[in-house]
């Protein structure tokens, strides 16, 4: 089958840095796993960090890929949430190979059905992003989704336009929050707009006169999903008391959680997308629960897909072009990629 692959850890302008290679076909899925033919992909920043991390000489080829959308072929003896012909959306799980292939196993627990209303394209953006801003906002923070009961309180999403702010800014104002979003450029901050944001501030310039200029003291909630230690101080100063910082990016070095942190009693979320699949953790069927509620939502028009541009077929020149656009950090959305010709 047709894949895209690594074989050696090279920079994103070297050519061999992802390979066009013909790799056998995963053949019948066993256990829980579904067997899924994948018509379109998103691009993540997992994906570049996976790609430059260090590996063997000798190791196998590399299948990245962790956003799809595509068909159910087959399914094993354990799944009963799917059928053959099924349409399918997933982000998958980071230790198996990924969804740059024709065909792949994925585990169904971990799988939704894809929103009807949208083409393959268009339901390969949102997994990966959706799940992220999901499980930190109501499974780790355990903020109510429904019945906007966060209205009168202000929730600050740093890194609006990327990936997962364009979704996390969506779930924020459904759940009533008043959402203030960063971004820098003018094309971002109108995207963090359409996305739902009532203001959007530059985070290259100081958060606390900008929030104050709107009349907003302190935030109750924070999402960094940019740079865990660039943010820290700022936020410790930014957050009222008893507020809840979210934060999905490995800092660089030690964060000083006493005060300012410690005297407002602030609550650190860590959110990490593939820790379900990873562990097996017994809930992992929640991600299945979250990616079919999303689909209703999406077709019920409560929200919307975040993809931003499709880059064409699945092919290496073409995820080469998507990994080179998330490393230089300025995606907007999501980037998707559909088709094998
Ligand atoms: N833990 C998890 O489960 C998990 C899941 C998903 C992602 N992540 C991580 O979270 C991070 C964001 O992922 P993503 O998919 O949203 O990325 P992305 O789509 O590549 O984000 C791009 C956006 O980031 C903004 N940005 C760039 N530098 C920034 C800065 N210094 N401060 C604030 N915003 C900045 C840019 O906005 P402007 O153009 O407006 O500057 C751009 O629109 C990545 O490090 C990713 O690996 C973790």
């Amino acid at each position: 089958m047709k894949t895209v692959a690594l074989t050696r850890a090279l920079p994103i302008d070297d050519p061999a840095a992802l390979l066009d290679l013909e790799l056998p076909h995963p053949g019948q899925p066993s256990g829980h796993d579904l067997l899924v033919q994948v018509r379109a992909v998103s691009v993540n920043p997992v994906d570049t960090k996976q790609r430059r991390a260090a590996r063997a000489d000798d190791a196998p080829p590399r299948v990245l890929g962790f956003d799809a959308a595509g068909v159910v072929e087959a399914v094993g003896p354990e799944v009963t949430a799917f059928a053959p012909g099924d349409e399918v959306y997933y982000a998958g799980d980071v230790t198996r190979p990924g969804c740059n292939a024709q065909w792949q196993h994925v585990d169904a627990r971990v799988v939704g059905r894809m929103p009807t209303t949208l083409d393959f394209a268009d339901a390969a953006a949102l997994p990966l992003t959706t799940l992220t801003a999901w499980e930190l906002l109501f499974d780790r923070m355990r903020l109510y989704f429904d019945d906007c009961r966060h209205r009168g309180q202000t929730l600050l999403v740093i890194g609006g336009a990327g990936g997962v702010g364009s979704m996390a800014i969506q779930l924020a104002r459904h759940a009533g929050f008043t959402v203030v979003a960063t971004a820098s450029r003018p094309a971002s901050v109108d995207w963090c707009r359409r996305m739902g944001a009532q203001h959007v501030i530059d985070h290259h310039q100081p958060l606390p006169p900008q929030l104050q200029a709107l009349g907003i003291s302190a935030v109750n909630v924070a999402l960094n999903l940019a740079d865990t230690d660039a943010y820290w101080d700022v936020l410790g100063e930014l957050m009222a008391p008893q507020g809840h910082v979210g934060l999905i990016v490995e800092p660089r070095g030690p964060l000083r959680i006493g005060d300012p942190y410690k005297a407002k009693c602030i609550s650190l979320h860590w959110e990490f997308m593939f820790a379900r699949a990873r562990f097996g953790t017994a809930d992992m069927v929640e991600q299945h629960r979250i990616l079919n509620r999303v689909a209703s939502l999406v077709d019920a028009g409560e929200l919307r897909s975040t993809a931003n541009g499709t880059l064409g077929a699945i092919n290496a020149a073409n995820l080469r072009e998507a990994h080179r656009q998330l490393e230089a950090g300025s995606v907007i959305g999501k980037l998707t990629l559909a088709g094998w010709e």
